[in-house]
């Protein structure tokens, strides 16, 4: 099947750089969100964005203005999804939430349309019954920061159809990116996996008093050649999304060692959240 236009919900830190992603990758994209507040931030940043990446000679203005052009903002859902035919649903973390979403787009889509969740914490067989439509759900996992990164995991659930896996694949590679194919539902897929087994370590390292988490850091960047160290890498996702990868791990596999991280607990409950709240394993201004 041919895509060619592309709904992305929510336009929080996620959505907005992967609607971008779209618009770049020649998709003609909305970027949906019930609050208009933020579609006018997501769009103000991105805007800022284009302009940074001009201003350093690594996008030329009329691919930046041509890409911001197939960028339209939304906030009604179902006028989005009624000329979709792909949608990438990056809302609130939030079952409840994403099973309302997934059964109007059941509802109002096209009938041909593909249905994708960019959760890495709940699979897509949990929305694929409230759709309608399972065979053509999926999950299509982008990363943090989605403008940059290149990976994007594919997840096929139970009932995923071949041509839903193939359509997405496609799509993720038009986008420059590395689609990777997970072939069954796993917490966490690939990526949060490994890096929840970095994270515990560090923070079992940290919180055992072994080394400071600046040193872990400079360890991880300087033995390991990370880009980030894992201390600065959970502030930069979030300690509240990594708390929460973690609940909704420990929810599926009862495994105690997935249990969120004491001091993982401790910040979030002094909403030390990372860069966004100012303040998490380390201070931004
Ligand atoms: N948005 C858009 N672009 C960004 C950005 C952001 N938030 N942060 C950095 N960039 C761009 C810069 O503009 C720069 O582009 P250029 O080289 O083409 O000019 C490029 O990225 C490199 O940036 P910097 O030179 O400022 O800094 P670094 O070289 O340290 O790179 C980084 C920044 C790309 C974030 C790098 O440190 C990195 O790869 N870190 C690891 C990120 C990672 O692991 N992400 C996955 C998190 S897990 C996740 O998302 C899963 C979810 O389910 C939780």
């Amino acid at each position: 099947m041919t895509i060619e236009r592309i709904l992305v919900i929510g336009a929080g830190t996620m959505g907005r750089q992967i609607a971008m992603s779209c618009a770049l990758g020649g998709y003609s994209t909305v970027l949906q969100d019930i609050s208009a507040d933020a579609l006018d931030a997501a769009r103000a940043e991105l805007e800022s964005w284009a302009a940074g990446r001009v201003a350093k000679g690594k996008l030329d203005q009329a691919t930046a203005d041509a890409a911001l052009g197939r960028l339209g903002q939304d906030t009604d859902l179902v006028q989005g999804a009624s000329t979709a035919d792909l949608v990438i649903e990056a809302a609130v973390e939030r079952l409840d939430i994403k099973e309302q979403i997934f059964a109007q787009l059941g509802e109002h889509a096209p009938a041909h349309a593909i249905l994708a969740t960019n959760s890495s914490t709940l699979p897509s067989s949990k929305v694929a019954e409230a759709s309608g439509r399972p065979e053509q759900v999926c999950n299509m996992h982008f990363f943090n920061p989605a403008l940059v990164m290149k990976c994007v995991e594919v997840v096929r659930n139970a009932q995923t159809s071949d041509a839903t896996i193939e359509a997405v694949t496609e799509v993720a590679s038009r986008l420059g990116k590395n689609p990777v194919l997970v072939n069954k539902e796993i917490p966490g897929f690939i990526a949060n996996r490994m890096m929840g087994a970095i994270n515990a370590e560090a923070l079992n390292l940290a919180h055992a008093g072994i080394a400071s988490i600046e040193d872990i850091d400079t360890t991880a960047k300087t033995a390991l050649g990370h880009p980030m160290g894992p201390f600065e890498l959970m502030d930069m996702v979030g300690l509240d999304v990594i708390d929460f990868i973690a609940q909704a791990t420990y929810a599926e596999t009862g495994d105690a060692a997935d249990q969120p991280h004491p001091l993982i607990t401790e910040k979030v409950a002094a909403g030390k959240l990372g860069r966004k709240s100012g303040e998490g394993f380390y201070p931004y201004s």
